[in-house]
């Protein structure tokens, strides 16, 4: 099938059908190189300063745009913002939620699941039950080394983000629909974890490409062979309006302290996220 999951910033029609038919897609060039090394210096700053981070291992920042000046250039960047406008059909957004992830050399591959919450049954139990319920998309990743089945990166499940979607044969959901399980794994292992899952594909992408996948695609990060730096902020519309049950933390006032006044307008129904919130 000649297909194109690979966009110019600019071509929002484009980008919305390979969302819409695939669930997910590369978007070239959104960032050039210096902006790709100071997302990287960033993280290591933020994640880690003394480079001690064991190998095999990773780190996560919940609240990156609390804490990188840098991702708000991004809110300067028309073309960048238009598509953000474009992909949720709304002008008047605000920001959602952000992450910084730091990986280190022999991480291996994680388990296939769903970033999307909204299936949850019972109880909200975590932060990501009240963030992760929405449509708009889960992903809008900057992979700042690449994305490449032989490095690292992320791999997902194409067509699997529509809701009447099921597992492959010989595959199933958990009542949940987050995680993917081979039907004769041992489920306490945790989701399946390898790249021969009918409908699986590596994504391949360079330095400064951003990735978009839908709100339901299942996807999964790939073997880790170098240390790898991936972030990513979300928006909203601001006519969904959140009500969580936790306070936003001193590092967000901080960050609406700091931000220009032009930038206040996204700070407005921003929420935050307490990772450690429990019912
Ligand atoms: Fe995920």
């Amino acid at each position: 099938m000649n297909r194109n999951l690979y966009f110019e910033l600019s071509d929002h029609t484009g980008i919305r059908r390979a969302l819409a038919t695939y669930g997910y897609c590369v978007v070239r060039q959104v960032i050039g190189p210096d902006r790709v090394q100071q997302f990287k210096d960033e993280i290591d700053r933020l994640l880690d300063p003394d480079r001690s981070l064991p190998p095999a291992s990773s780190k996560y920042h919940l609240a990156f745009a609390e804490e990188c000046a840098a991702m708000w250039d991004l809110v300067d960047d028309a073309a960048y913002m238009n598509l953000r406008y474009a992909l949720i059909g709304d002008h008047n957004i605000c920001l959602h939620r952000s992450a910084a992830i730091l990986r280190t050399a022999g991480e291996p591959m994680g388990g296939w699941h769903s970033d999307h919450c909204g299936r949850v049954k019972g109880p909200k139990k975590h932060a990501n039950d009240f963030l992760n319920v929405y449509s708009f998309e889960s992903g809008a990743w900057f992979y700042l080394n690449g994305s490449h089945p032989e490095r690292s990166g992320i791999a997902v499940l194409e067509y699997s983000h529509t809701d009447d979607w099921s597992a492959p044969e010989g595959f199933h959901l958990d009542e949940e629909r987050r995680y993917i399980y081979r039907n004769d794994q041992d489920e306490k292992l945790g989701s399946y974890n390898q790249l021969d899952i009918p409908g699986a594909v590596p994504v391949v992408s360079d330095p400064g490409d951003m990735i978009l996948f839908s709100a339901l695609t299942y996807h999964v990060n790939m073997a880790t062979n170098e240390r790898r730096y991936t972030c990513a902020a979300g928006f909203r519309p601001k006519s969904i309006k959140l009500d969580v049950p936790w306070a936003l933390p001193a590092s967000a006032l901080r960050m609406i302290e700091r931000l220009p006044t032009r930038h206040l307008p996204f700070t407005e129904g921003y929420t935050s996220i307490d990772p450690d919130w429990k019912p």
